[in-house]
């Protein structure tokens, strides 16, 4: 008899030298670096870098790299005006989906698997995703897009794009930092899905584009929207123990809480913690940092369970004036190294992933043509 493991549960499905959870110790390690130790010292560009080739950077190699990021920033005409064609109540998400789709076209090598394709495309993935979601904001705002500054690093114009100004110094390492806490995660559900599909030898922007699909949904990456709408329901730090108890109670899930490997609290909310009280103490606005400290407290001591990733980073985007539905995009410009990553790992030592299911349908059924049903 197979073995049975609702959502794969406990399930291995694959080797990988990427990162790795200590669920029940609150451990998380890119390549063996923790990520507490690389939140403090370190970039998202630095930590794309190490995803990807193995190891961190000496001067020169990052120099070069970050530059190669630069280079390949901006997006083909033809990816402004599908954006443009899309109707402005489309989910930035689904705009980022379609454009990534899209752009595949524009590969002339698609077929060509090697190593050193898939690097190249990893790095142009990488430097459009926020030129994409910048794009598409303002397009959908009526105003003109604003080309990346290539003065700028990654984070920093991301938001130029975003904004048509630059960010403070703050605000850029805040989300900055944020990107590096969401850039990888082991097995999760986007990522799988990513495998998968390279476990099929579809090519890389297929299995991006489904792990965009998938990080949607409200159990994964969706949470952060989910939050911020809560946190809006919620409205002050007096209403927050009538409205835990209220959905507990009608048996709904407290968005951003619990995680399927995290048994303490998930060390990506620790360091988000600290990037939201610090935003808000910058931004004089401590509204939805202080609404989500007395969440913590009353869902942890009505349930047990601890904020994930998605918690504390629904209170930094709002703060950063990231508008709503944009707040999973963030997760992808960022999980977008991660997913790269697992794809190459994939490729190189690939066998097809196909799991098996448990048959509960009826069986041996006597067939009826169709006159005489
Ligand atoms: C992340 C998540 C999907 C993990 O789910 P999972 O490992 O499949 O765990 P289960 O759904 O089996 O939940 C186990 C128990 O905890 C409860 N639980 C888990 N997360 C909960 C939440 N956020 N609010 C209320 N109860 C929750 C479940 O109701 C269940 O309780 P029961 O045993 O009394 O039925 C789940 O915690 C969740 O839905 N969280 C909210 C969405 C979210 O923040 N997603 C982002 C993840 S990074």
């Amino acid at each position: 008899m197979p073995l049975k493991s609702y959502g794969l549960e406990g399930v291995v499905a694959a080797e990988s030298e990427l990162s790795c959870i200590d669920g029940e110790k609150g451990i998380l390690e890119y390549r063996g670096y923790d990520v507490h130790k690389l939140a403090k010292n370190s970039s998202f560009e630095e930590v794309a870098f190490l995803l990807w080739y193995g190891y961190l950077p000496k001067k020169k190699e990052f120099e070069k790299f970050k530059n190669d990021l630069r280079n390949r920033r901006e997006v083909p005409e033809e990816i402004v005006e599908l954006l443009k064609l899309l109707p402005s109540t489309t989910h930035p998400m689904i705009a980022l989906r379609t454009a990534i789709s899209f752009l595949s076209s524009f590969d002339e090598r698609l077929e060509d698997y090697s190593e050193e394709r898939n690097m190249e495309r990893s790095k142009r993935l990488l430097a459009v995703f926020p030129t994409i979601v910048a794009y598409f904001d303002r397009i959908r705002n009526g105003k003109e897009v604003i080309p990346p500054d290539p003065h700028l690093n990654h984070t920093a114009n991301f938001l130029y794009m975003l904004r048509g100004e630059r960010a403070g110094e703050i605000e850029t390492r805040v989300l900055d930092l944020d990107f590096l806490l969401h850039a990888e995660h082991t097995m999760n559900a986007s990522t799988f899905t990513a495998r998968i599909s390279a476990s099929t030898l579809a090519d890389m922007y297929s299995g991006i584009v489904a792990a965009i699909a998938t990080l949607m949904g409200p159990l994964h990456g969706g949470a952060s929207q989910k939050v911020m709408e809560m946190l809006l329901e919620i409205g002050e730090v007096d209403n927050v123990e009538g409205y835990v108890k209220r959905a507990l109670a009608a048996g709904e899930r407290i968005m951003g809480f619990g995680h399927r490997v995290y048994k303490v609290m998930d060390p990506r909310a620790i360091e988000l913690r600290k990037l939201a009280q610090e935003l808000g103490e910058y931004t004089g606005d401590l509204t939805w940092y202080e609404i989500s400290e007395k969440l913590r407290e009353v869902v942890y001591r009505e349930k047990g369970l601890h904020p994930n990733v998605d918690f504390y980073s629904a209170s930094i985007y709002a703060n950063l004036g990231i508008p709503v539905d944009m707040f999973v995009c963030m997760f992808a410009i960022a999980r977008v190294a991660g997913w790269t990553a697992h794809m190459i790992e994939q490729y190189r030592d690939n066998r097809l992933i196909r799991p098996l299911q448990r048959y509960v349908g009826r069986k041996n059924l006597k067939y009826i043509p169709l006159e005489d049903r």
